[in-house]
């Protein structure tokens, strides 16, 4: 792929940690149910791989958001352009998402949906790019750390594409840099 710099996590890779978590997650929770929250529009690929290796009943639900700021950065400065379906009230949340970066959009929320009193929140990240990170956030589940790259594809985005590319590559930089 020309775009392509070298490919991070290969599809094998992925499936088989994508596994592990979801056996992880089995275990933990035991009988409990839970309510999967996918943080569009990178967490997609995830959730439905994941969810089929959860034991547990689970549901669906999706939140949308939008950062404000430089496209390439979070600035923390972020909106709800849609918003989950059902209430949480009562319910054991799992966040699910693919890349923690600042962590400024989780902080967000977490305090949002934590008002929301639910019985339970905790999160759930393919990627981890841990040292840019700019707020504490307290991870349950972690698939990979990952180094401060342009990372593309299953979920990632570049200009919106290659998120159904079934591997996680690195950007060329020429393609982001001026
Ligand atoms: C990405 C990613 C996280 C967020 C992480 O979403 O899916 O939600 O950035 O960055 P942070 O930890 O620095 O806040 P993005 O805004 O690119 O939207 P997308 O999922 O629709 O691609």
């Amino acid at each position: 792929m020309e775009i392509a710099k070298r490919i991070l996590l290969s599809e094998a890779t992925i499936q088989q940690r994508v596994q592990e978590l979801g056996q992880e997650i089995s275990r933990d929770y035991g009988d409990t149910s839970i309510c999967l929250v996918c943080i569009l529009k990178g967490g997609l690929m995830f959730l439905t791989d994941l969810a089929k290796h959860i034991v547990p009943p689970v549901t669906f639900d999706f939140i949308g958001i939008s950062s404000y700021g430089h496209a390439t950065q979070s600035s923390g400065v972020v909106r709800i352009t849609k918003d989950l379906e059902d209430s949480i009230e009562g319910k054991h949340v799992l966040i699910v998402e693919d890349i923690i970066d600042s962590g400024l959009t989780l902080r967000y929320l977490i305090n949002n949906l934590h008002d929301r009193r639910p019985a339970s929140l905790r999160i759930c990240t393919l990627l981890d790019k841990r040292e840019n990170r700019k707020v504490d956030i307290p991870v349950d589940y972690v698939g990979f750390s990952v180094p401060n790259e342009f990372l593309v594809g299953y979920g990632l985005d570049y200009k919106e594409y290659y998120r159904n590319t079934p591997f996680v590559f690195v950007l060329k930089p020429e393609y982001y840099e001026d």
